[in-house]
């Protein structure tokens, strides 16, 4: 049930003035009663959490002057004119002029209710959507980045700040989208390190045969296709951060030369006699605990995991929801140049009910896709997107082979997608598809690049 709320009544005849109070008080209202328009304006500020029911005739400064008034402190106030019976022509006027609705005298209570409800509830949300932008202006610094209000995202963002300071080595946790490398680049943004670079490496991703002269560099003429000399990712990092993401995908033989480059804190470029040293923060990001993981060396693992940073998924913290909503559908429509969209109640509930699987980076997508489209609605986006989501396939034993398989198929095509960020040419490496083949099983599993590709 929804709070009926509160409404400023002004009426210069104590008798209805009365009468009036009482009866919305006993439907739930609270309500402040004033008997001349200026001491009831004396109240009205932008913020104002109330609706303004008010008679039109009054001595000294009338109903209507009132509700001039009132909207010029709070555009958006609803005001509800008490009016005589038959004034018709008045009535017109003042919707023109403004106001939210317009009641004869003498009213029937229970309509009287509903409408004051029906303009509580607007009330409502126009400070709800406020509030929400409000928020978005103020924040500044870190919060501006890192947005959020729940306690969870309070405790990253203080984590943050005092492990940015340290200098030590942090392990970043977390699930896909949750902001893993958002986190990284602040971490290095609020050090003393900020000044110098930050290098980001997939370690799942550079080319087995590449890693050495990607990672370490090389000199011209070090190999066959070796013409020039090539700086490597450490090398560039140094005095900066150094960023492995998804460390957990990091080979073996990987492993091995990156621990000795941090515990030597000096690199070899490939064909160099002489080793260079290197000054380096690393901070690396995984999504499962690499303590359990028998493939990830301990001794590199201790290297790194001076410090631990968690970042809880989004559903832990569904409170953020609506300000990272409302953030990300500001900025879509700014970047594309669309009238701002603000959200219904049951928006925000339906936003809060869903469960967020590829956490922020699942509902930047879709706060952008909603603020292109104003046609779009927000309960169908969150359906199709749900529908996208395929059960997994332990729990459909009884379907025909077939079936099972063409599902396990196009998770593994949806995840390589979603890992992508809808790149079709990563997307075919990674799977070892041609890209005929590949656009065909989209084709057939309903899969569609646009809707996992990142703004
Ligand atoms: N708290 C937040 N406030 C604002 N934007 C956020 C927040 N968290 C994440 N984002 C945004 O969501 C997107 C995904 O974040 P990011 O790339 O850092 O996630 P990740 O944890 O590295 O994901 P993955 O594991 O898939 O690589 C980015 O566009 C990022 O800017
Ligand atoms: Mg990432």
């Amino acid at each position: 049930m929804m709070m009926p709320g509160r409404v400023m009544l002004v009426d210069d005849e104590a008798m209805v003035r009365e009468a009036t109070s009482q009866w919305l008080e006993l439907s739930g209202f609270e309500v402040e009663a004033y008997e001349a328009a200026e001491a009831a304006l004396a109240r009205i500020t932008p913020e104002t959490d109330a609706v303004l029911l008010t008679d039109v005739r009054m001595p000294g400064m009338d109903g209507l002057e009132l509700m001039r008034e009132a909207l010029q402190r709070a555009p958006d106030l609803p005001v509800i004119l008490l009016t005589a019976h038959g004034d018709v022509d008045m009535a017109t006027d003042a919707m023109r002029a403004g106001a939210y609705d317009f009641i004869e005298k003498p009213y029937v209570p229970d309509r009287l209710v509903e409408r004051i409800q029906r303009a509580c509830e607007k009330r409502r949300l126009t400070l709800e959507n406020l509030r929400l932008q409000q928020n978005l202006a103020s924040r500044s610094g870190l919060d501006a980045r890192l947005i959020g209000i729940s306690p969870a995202i309070q405790r990253v963002r203080n984590e943050l700040l005092a492990l940015a300071e340290l200098d030590t080595n942090v392990i970043i946790y977390g699930e896909t989208g949750t902001g893993k490398e958002l986190v990284a680049q602040c971490l290095h943004d609020y050090s003393n390190r900020a000044r110098h670079h930050f290098v980001p490496i997939n370690c799942g991703a550079i080319p087995e045969n590449l890693i050495e002269s990607e990672l370490f560099g090389h000199e011209a003429g070090a190999f066959t296709h070796a013409a020039k000399r090539r700086i490597g990712k450490f090398e560039y990092a140094s005095k900066g951060t150094l960023f492995l993401d998804e460390i957990e995908s990091m080979p073996l033989n990987l492993q091995v030369k990156v621990l000795r480059a941090l515990q030597e804190h000096q690199i070899e470029r490939l064909g160099a006699n002489a080793p260079i040293p290197v000054d380096l923060r690393v901070i690396a990001a995984a999504k499962v605990d690499l303590r359990d993981d028998p493939n990830f060396r301990e001794d590199l693992f201790y290297r790194l995991n001076v410090s631990e940073l968690h970042i809880p998924p989004l559903r832990e913290r569904i409170e953020d929801v609506p300000l990272l909503f409302a953030h990300y559908v500001h900025r879509g429509a700014v970047d594309h140049d669309r009238e701002p969209r603000t959200l219904s109640d049951h928006d925000i509930d339906a936003l809060q009910s869903y469960a967020w699987p590829g956490n922020v980076r699942e509902l930047k997508n879709i706060a952008i896709r909603y603020a292109i489209d104003p046609r779009a609605s927000l309960v169908d986006l969150l359906s199709r997107q749900q529908q996208m989501q395929f059960k997994p396939v332990v729990t459909r034993p009884n379907l025909p082979l077939a079936v099972q398989v063409a599902d396990y198929e196009a998770r593994l095509i949806r995840e390589a997608l979603e890992k992508h960020r809808g790149n079709i040419k990563a997307v075919m490496e990674a799977l070892d598809l041609p890209r005929r083949t590949l656009n065909q099983k989209m084709v057939r599993y309903g899969l569609n690049r646009a809707d996992f590709t990142e703004e």
